[in-house]
Formats: C-alpha cells, sequence, structure tokens
C-alpha cells in the first residue's frame, strides 16, 4: 500500500513548452478541474528554456485549450488559469532552479519531466543540488526510459540517487487507457473466463497496435528507437502482461507488477535462429493512405535508413499456463487502419455433431477486445441458422461497448489524478521497466547476429509479406485477412 502522503501543492511541469505538455498534460489537468477532481490548492508551474511571464504562459495555454473540439468553459478556465505560473529555468543545468525553490519553499510538489530521456539524470541531480528533491515530492518519467537494458539502467541509476522508488512514477500512458484497465475487470470480476484463460482452451493470442500516421517530423526521435523500442518494449508487453498474468491477490500496485513481473520473467529470450522464424521487420514505402498519396519513411527522413516502423513477433511464454500458446505482437506505422486490438482465439471444437456442411460454418470462439477507435468488447459464439432443413451455423458477436457517449478521457488524466493521489499501481516499477528491456535487447541482438535489415511494404498495406507467413506457417491468420 502506498503511505499515505501530504496533500500535493505544486504540479511542475519541466518543458512545458513542448508537445506533450500541449497535447496531453496541459488539457487532462484542466479536465480534471472541470470534473473537480484537482486538490484545491494546487498549483501548476510550466517550466522551460523559453523567456516568457505568467501571463503570456497563460496566454499559450488558453489558445490550446481553444483550439480543442471540446471547447473551453469560461467558469472551469477562470478557476484553472489562476492555478497557473511560469517559470523560465533549465532543470538540466540548474538555472532557474533558485528562483524555483523560493517560489516552492519545501511545500510538497510533482516535478513531470516532459523532456528527453537522455536528460533524466541531469534534471534529477539538478533539482536535488536545489533543495528540491524533498521527502514528499515525486517525480514522473516518460517513456522511453533508455534505449536498451544498460542505458535504462543508467537512467534509473541516476534518478534514485535523488528519488526513491516509491516517489518515481514511469507513464507508459497504455496503462491509463480506459479499455486497459477494463482487461483486468474483465478476467478479474467475472467466473466466466478464468477456468478457460488458459493453453487447455486458448490456441494463440494476438495483440494488434496500427496506426495510419507516418512517423512524419518525429523521424529525428523514432529513427534512434524503431518500432521494436518504440512500441513493444512498453505498451505492448504491458497488454500481454495484463493478459498473460496470474490473478494477483488484491489490486494494490504491488501486487499487480508483481505478477506483471513473474510474465517477463518468462518470457522465452530470442535466438538468431528463432528470430529468423518468428520475427518481421518492415519500413514503409510510399504509397496511398487514408485517399492520400504519403512518402516513404526514407524520403521523411532525407535518407536511406535500417529502422524499423513495422514489427510482428511471435513471444511465447514459457509457464504452466501460457506453454504452447503463442502471443502474437504487430504494430506498425502506415498501416491501413488505426486500432489497437486485442483477440483471445480459444481452440477449435474437438468434434463437430452437426455433419459435413455445418462442419465448414464452424469457427472457434474468439474474445475481441477493442481499445480503440472504438471501446467494446466481444465474444464470437456460434448460433443456428434459422430454417427447417438440416443445420447451418453461423457466428454472431456477443458484444458489450463500452461508449456509455461521455466524452472519451485521454490517458493522462488518470495517470495525473493518480500521481496526485500517490497511486502507483498504473505506473511501472523498475524492475518492469529493466526485464522489458532484457528480453528486446535479445531480439535486437537476433537482429543483429543475422543482419536482418527491414524488409518494405507499401504505406496501407499490413506490412511485409513475412507477418503473414509468421502465422500462416502455424495454419493460422491475422484476424483483419
Ligand atoms: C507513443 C509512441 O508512445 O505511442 C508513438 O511513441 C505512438 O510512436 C503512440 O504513435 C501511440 O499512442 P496512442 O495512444 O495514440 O495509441
Amino acid at each position: 500500500m502506498a503511505e499515505p502522503a501530504s496533500p500535493i501543492e505544486y504540479l511542475v511541469i519541466f518543458g512545458a513548452t513542448g508537445d506533450l505538455a500541449a497535447r496531453m498534460l496541459v488539457p487532462s489537468l484542466y479536465f480534471l478541474d472541470l470534473d473537480g477532481l484537482l486538490p484545491l490548492n494546487l498549483k501548476v508551474i510550466g517550466s522551460a528554456r523559453t523567456a516568457m511571464d505568467r501571463e503570456a504562459y497563460v496566454q499559450r495555454v488558453r489558445l490550446s485549450l481553444e483550439g480543442r473540439s471540446e471547447g473551453l468553459d469560461a467558469g472551469v478556465w477562470s478557476r484553472f488559469s489562476a492555478r497557473l505560473d511560469y517559470c523560465q529555468a533549465d532543470v538540466t543545468q540548474g538555472h532557474g532552479l533558485a528562483d524555483l525553490a523560493v517560489r516552492l519553499g519545501t511545500a510538497p510538489t510533482i516535478y513531470y519531466l516532459a523532456l528527453s530521456p537522455s536528460h533524466y539524470g541531469a534534471a534529477c541531480a539538478g533539482l536535488d543540488a536545489a533543495g528540491l528533491a524533498c521527502g514528499d515530492c515525486r517525480i514522473v518519467l516518460e517513456k522511453p526510459l533508455g534505449h536498451d537494458l544498460a542505458s535504462s539502467r543508467a537512467i534509473n541509476a541516476q534518478v534514485a540517487q535523488s528519488f526513491e522508488e516509491s516517489r518515481v512514477f514511469r507513464v507508459d500512458h497504455y496503462l491509463g487507457k480506459e479499455t486497459v484497465q477494463n482487461l483486468v475487470a474483465l478476467r478479474f470480476a467475472n467466473t466466466l473466463f478464468e477456468p478457460l484463460w488458459n493453453n487447455l482452451a486458448i490456441d494463440h493470442v494476438q495483440i494488434t497496435v496500427s496506426e495510419t500516421d507516418g512517423v512524419g517530423e518525429r523521424w529525428g526521435y523514432y529513427d534512434e528507437y524503431g518500432a521494436l523500442r518504440d512500441m513493444v518494449q512498453n505498451h505492448m508487453l504491458q497488454l500481454l502482461c495484463l493478459v498473460a498474468m496470474e490473478p494477483p491477490a488484491d489490486s494494490g500496485a504491488d501486487s499487480v507488477r508483481d505478477e506483471k513481473v513473474k510474465v517477463l520473467k518468462s518470457l522465452r529470450p530470442f535466438t538468431a535462429e528463432y528470430a529468423q522464424q518468428m520475427s518481421v521487420r518492415g519500413q514503409y514505402r510510399g504509397g496511398v493512405a487514408a485517399g492520400k498519396a504519403v512518402p516513404s519513411y526514407a524520403e521523411e527522413k532525407g535518407g536511406t535508413s535500417d529502422t524499423e516502423t513495422f514489427v510482428a513477433l511471435r513471444a511465447d511464454i514459457d509457464n504452466w499456463r501460457w506453454a504452447g500458446v503463442p502471443f502474437y505482437l504487430r504494430t506498425g506505422k502506415r498501416l491501413p487502419e488505426r486500432r489497437t486490438q486485442i483477440a483471445i482465439q480459444f481452440k477449435a471444437l474437438p468434434h463437430s455433431i452437426f455433419g459435413a456442411k455445418a462442419r465448414d460454418d464452424l469457427i472457434a470462439n474468439r474474445l475481441v477486445i477493442d481499445l480503440q477507435p472504438d471501446e467494446d468488447i466481444s465474444l464470437l459464439l456460434m448460433n443456428r441458422r434459422p430454417g427447417l432443413i438440416g443445420t447451418r451455423l453461423k457466428a454472431l458477436p456477443l458484444s458489450l461497448s463500452l461508449d456509455d457517449g461521455g466524452r472519451r478521457r485521454i490517458a493522462y488524466e488518470r495517470l495525473l489524478h493518480d500521481v496526485l493521489a500517490n497511486s502507483p499501481a498504473l505506473f511501472v516499477r523498475r524492475d518492469e521497466v529493466e526485464l522489458a528491456w532484457a528480453w528486446i535487447d535479445g531480439v535486437a541482438a537476433a537482429w543483429r547476429e543475422l543482419a536482418m535489415t527491414p524488409k518494405p511494404y507499401a504505406a496501407g498495406s499490413w506490412g511485409p509479406s513475412g507477418a503473414f507467413a509468421l502465422l500462416e506457417r502455424s495454419g493460422r491468420e491475422w484476424l483483419d485477412e
């Protein structure tokens, strides 16, 4: 259980002029205020290297909120804007922190590092040197934490010099998504699934995170990482853990994270031989996406690159529950649709009593959890087609839509709410991050050994042909085919 802590008085966002702050953090805080979920006296201080006074910062925030489709409520804005302040500082160099220290005093504060992770060590040291890493203060870090296990360990060690683990909140924004939380409820608030949630009943699992956008202006960052490190190391392994973990004793932060750690420890390490068969790297060429001509990754980058914008692989979890059940993970940019989906494919019937014709209609049961753009859960069940002669069968989904017509929350709303409440369950513990990197390092090393370069795929397609072969080899197929 988290220790009861003093109420937070300040939230300081370093990197306040950046994209994450403008698109996610500030709107999330505004919506929390709208719902009456921000502590009454909380002040929000934006901080960046840019010289700006409070009025200019408030105006900047106002413009970014007005640009959103939800519009700005005058009453909420008046309350929210009164919380805002600005402090020019370079936290990585320690510049401007003396001024911040005067404003904050010893008040319990959250520091949100909306900065490149390469600056986390210096930022924590800067805060510490300025006397700002006080006992009630918390620090929030974004992914990617490092580029591999060694660099991740180095960042975590630097942060740990100033903030002990219980005060470090590592964000994986997928854990803030409503449907991701609902996956935990679905598994552990129903008796129905648990007896079937294993290799006796489940044939395989597919996890797809497909995006239609290209890398665009982000290639400076992306080219260093690629889809494996940008998406699989964090979001996709977190989804895999929530599907695969054993039932925790309770929903407390460490109970759940302990179970996720056990899954990560059971992931079968990749070898070159395995990677050759069980993984695919791709990079998009130009093509047509959403009816528009789009450039290739190399054209966006302005040069050739060996970075993958698509990855598909088979992960195996070597434990009692999941032995022999492949988890197929697939993610990429410039795919035909935006979709985040987990599909649990149950095994085929051992024997059909319905005769040859009906046998052709039979489809094995499947539980599909759509996380975005739609939020719903459907269970594919076989039914009898109405009629007098013979038996023909038809698969029909039993669907639950989670859309209640209300505003779709930004994942960061829940995460900011939880860090304010000192509730770390939805944040990633140090051992989780490091185990995930250890496995990813194995995949990357296997690719290096094989000199496996990304295969081209047309923008708007489902990736290189190898991605289909990956499943076909074992008589399976991706669900969109
Ligand atoms: C980020 C990745 O973590 O997640 C991006 O860096 C990716 O490359 C994004 O586009 C996807 O997030 P969401 O919430 O839009 O699915």
